[in-house]
């Protein structure tokens, strides 16, 4: 929800304006090239292992392991490095394959040749314009690939403009300037520039002397300034808070608090300053550090002897041209997005009986993410993000971490985005793509002895897992898809990272007034509350069960009475179908005591014994947003207003916080569209469905919060004709390889 730099940087470029002046950028591109650099260092220094070479059977180095948990490794990239990629000489295969480096460059060219661009305008999302679904659908491997068009939103003069860039006639096609309220996605420029403005202005200065705080300890981050009325209309603002970084990485946990400065990204200049934390101390920066390898001692427990999954004939997943991923029985495109993150297209599942690849979902991602914290001070009521629409879900998604956030056999995928001037560039290993096999079981069933029958039948449970961790700022979310052999997926979401926190002046419970009301979360250190949020991730999954047509049934659980004298029983249940005929009947709000299954199912698709082919959604844990419906956080992000919306496919409704969520009033979310009540019933429908998360923190959550989960699961329902995994294989001992380690080989 937030970006960070270091004020160093900017301290230093100040020394330096005086003599030669450095463009805003030119130290974060430094950072960029220094980064890579080092890659590519550690590249050629450290071997890359092949899998599917590794032979099991012979006690070999890579089945050993030293005192692991005691020795401090030197850099985690002694573990693993995956294979880098020749993104140059990269070229689109698939009518869904993202823009490539050469591509996003022709964009430039195209643009920096636009006559009314000619001051040339801030670059804030290029991306591939998708072409017509019809199209793709039609489009098989060998065929042409439809012309290639790019997506472009720049800002020019305060307005935002909307670009179809047209590839192969190497022109703009289409050029429109958006009339509403909200801003695009911030770009790195935004940030920094926020960051100066701040950090140049003579009474932020005074504030962060007065809180006794060294400028070279500085660290801040820019919380988006969200709607709450006419004030700050009409330009783009943000705010900047900053931190202690002083003895701590984890400068999160040491806020220098009530401190906000507002400015004005595009005038460059500072709106506002609200300095009203004066008493409150910066909490202190010991116990905050969560390095690995600045830790004092052992956790106390016994140590875990090591675990991995060996693959001795490698992973069983197959990538084709760069983002086809194929395995067991799915084949899916995959591919990473500046907004979204990570985008899996045309999802198929063979059909266990007649090997027919058969369409399950044309299009899944997360399409927003809210996140309102629970505070209405005047630092704290602000914080209410979108940070897909903000900040971008895809460009904070940081390079997994081999052997620790994606097992070994890891596929890694880079995403390919572009910078504020329309530059490309790669960040490597955003998803990972690996084959997980957790212990679990596939299906079962044993006999008791009193059948007769001593049947012991089991299947092991493997899936595949494509997976991102985005750091928006302090959060960190990580997405997984999970496709199993039964054909379900399960869509999860883990939430760790740092909490956002408030610094206070109590050091524990017993000093907090019994009436006080300042406390809108709980203490997790000393001087340190983490302040009650939430969490909602809305999916856009625009479902094809066998085609296009589809409908969406809610089967209600609903109570019967038996007549007295019927039954010995005085009620059951009955499940009634409700197939939805417009948005209206498929705004679908989670109630325990009234139960529903929602399916999306092709009505012209019928099993042998007549039942609609379909696939339901399954939530799980989940949360609802209890903010006033007028409250302008939940105005912006009605689309949680219920967990579950069904709306006709439109090409143009992808964001359901609205295409430029920045400051919106929320004037182009889901839940307008909704309004509308179009038919649904046997149409091209897409499916929403929103996890939401309450988070009440506690002191486990600090310095570095253990992983939160919920998911859902989108689960076939009388798609199959039988169970689809059946003939599965059971495990064999003999199938397996075996390790020995080093003291018994
Ligand atoms: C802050 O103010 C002090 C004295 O008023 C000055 O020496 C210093 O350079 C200022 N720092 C910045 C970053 O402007
Ligand atoms: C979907 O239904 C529409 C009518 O609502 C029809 O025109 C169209 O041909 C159908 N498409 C498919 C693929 O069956
Ligand atoms: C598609 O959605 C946009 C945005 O909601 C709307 O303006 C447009 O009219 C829609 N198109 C159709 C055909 O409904």
């Amino acid at each position: 929800m937030i970006f960070i730099l270091f004020t160093s940087i900017f301290l230093q470029r100040e020394r330096e304006r005086e003599g030669e002046t450095m463009e805003s950028t030119s130290y974060l591109r430094f950072s960029f090239i220094l980064f890579i650099i080092l890659f590519l260092l550690a590249l050629s220094w450290y071997p890359l292992s092949k899998p599917g070479l590794l032979d099991c059977s012979q006690p070999v180095s890579w089945c050993t392991s030293k005192n692991r948990i005691y020795a401090k490794l030197g850099s985690i990239l002694e573990t693993q490095v995956p294979e880098s990629k020749n993104h140059l000489v990269e070229t689109p295969h698939h009518p869904l394959d993202p823009l490539t480096i050469q591509e996003i460059n022709k964009v430039r060219a195209i643009i920096s040749s636009y006559a009314p661009f000619s001051s040339s305008p801030a670059i804030h999302y290029v991306s591939l314009e998708e072409p017509e679904k019809s199209w793709v659908l039609s489009w098989k491997k060998g065929d042409p690939l439809p012309p290639r068009k790019a997506t472009v939103i720049a800002l020019l003069n305060g307005q935002s403009h909307l670009l179809l860039v047209d590839l192969d006639l190497g022109r703009v096609s289409s050029h429109a300037i958006d009339e509403g309220s909200g801003y695009p996605i911030l770009s790195m420029d935004d940030i920094s520039v926020a960051l100066q403005v701040a950090m140049s202005n003579a009474d932020f200065n005074k504030s962060i002397i007065a809180r006794g705080v060294e400028f070279s300890d500085l660290a801040c981050i820019t919380p988006s300034a969200g709607w709450y009325g006419p004030n700050e209309e009409g330009r783009r603002v943000i705010r900047v808070q900053c931190f202690s970084s002083q003895g701590t990485p984890n400068f999160y946990m040491r806020p220098i608090e009530g401190l906000t400065v507002t400015v004005d990204i595009d005038r460059k200049e500072v709106v506002k300053i609200s300095d009203k934390g004066r008493g409150i101390p910066v909490p202190k920066g010991e116990n905050t550090d969560y390095r690995y390898s600045t830790q004092e001692k052992p956790l106390e427990m016994e140590p875990l002897n090591p675990i991995s999954i060996e693959q001795p004939k490698g992973p069983s997943f197959k990538i084709e041209d760069g983002h086809m991923v194929k395995w067991a029985n799915w084949a899916f495109h995959l591919k990473a997005d500046h907004r979204a993150g990570m985008v899996i297209s045309r999802a198929m599942v063979r059909d266990s009986e007649t090997g027919e690849l058969r369409s399950v979902m044309y299009k899944g991602f997360s399409s927003e993410l809210f996140v309102p914290y629970m505070d209405p001070d005047e630092s704290w009521y602000f914080k209410t993000y979108m940070d897909a629409g903000e900040f971008g879900m895809g460009v904070t998604a940081m390079s997994l971490v081999p052997l620790n956030d994606c097992p070994r056999y890891s596929y890694y995928m880079d995403g390919v985005f572009v910078d504020s001037n329309g530059k490309p560039y790669v960040q490597p290993n955003m998803i990972c793509v690996f084959e997980r096999y957790a212990g679990d079981i596939g299906w079962r069933h044993s006999e008791t002895p009193f059948t007769g029958s001593e049947t012991r039948e089991a299947r092991p449970k493997v899936t595949l897992v494509a997976r991102m961790a985005a750091s928006v700022g302090n959060y960190d979310y990580i997405f997984d898809w999970e496709f199993q052999t039964d054909g379900l997926i399960r869509v999860k979401v883990g939430l760790s990272g740092m909490l956002m926190v408030k610094g206070t002046p109590y050091q524990n419970v017993y000093q907090v007034p019994q009436d006080q009301n300042d406390m809108t979360g709980s203490l997790v250190s000393e001087n340190v509350i983490g302040v009650v949020h939430d969490h909602f991730i809305t999916f856009h999954l625009d479902m094809d069960i066998d085609g296009s047509n589809n409908s969406f049934v809610e089967v209600n659980l609903v109570k019967e009475e038996t007549l007295p004298g019927e039954s010995p029983r005085k009620s059951y249940l009955k499940a009634k179908r409700n197939v939805a005929k417009t948005e209206n009947d498929a705004r679908i709000k989670l109630k325990l005591y009234d139960p529903s299954e929602f399916h999306v199912v092709n009505p012209s698709r019928r099993s042998r014994l007549g039942n609609p082919a379909g696939y339901k959604v399954v939530p799980a844990g989940n949360a609802a947003s209890l903010l006033d419906l007028h409250d302008p956080p939940q105005l912006r992000g009605a689309f949680t207003n219920n967990q579950i919306w069904v709306t006709p496919y439109n090409k143009t409704e992808q964001w359901a916080g609205g295409l430029l969520a920045y400051q919106s009033k929320g004037e182009d979310t889901l839940a307008v569209w909704s309004e509308r009540n179009r038919p649904i019933e046997n149409k091209d429908i897409v499916l929403w469905y929103t996890l939401g998360f309450h988070h009440i923190p506690c002191q486990e959550d600090f310095p570095v919060m253990p992983t939160v989960s919920s998911s859902f699961d989108l689960k076939p329902v009388n798609f199959f004709e039988s169970n689809p995994i059946l003939r599965a294989m059971p495990n064999f001992e003999k199938d397996l390889p075996v390790c020995g380690s080093a003291a018994s080989s």
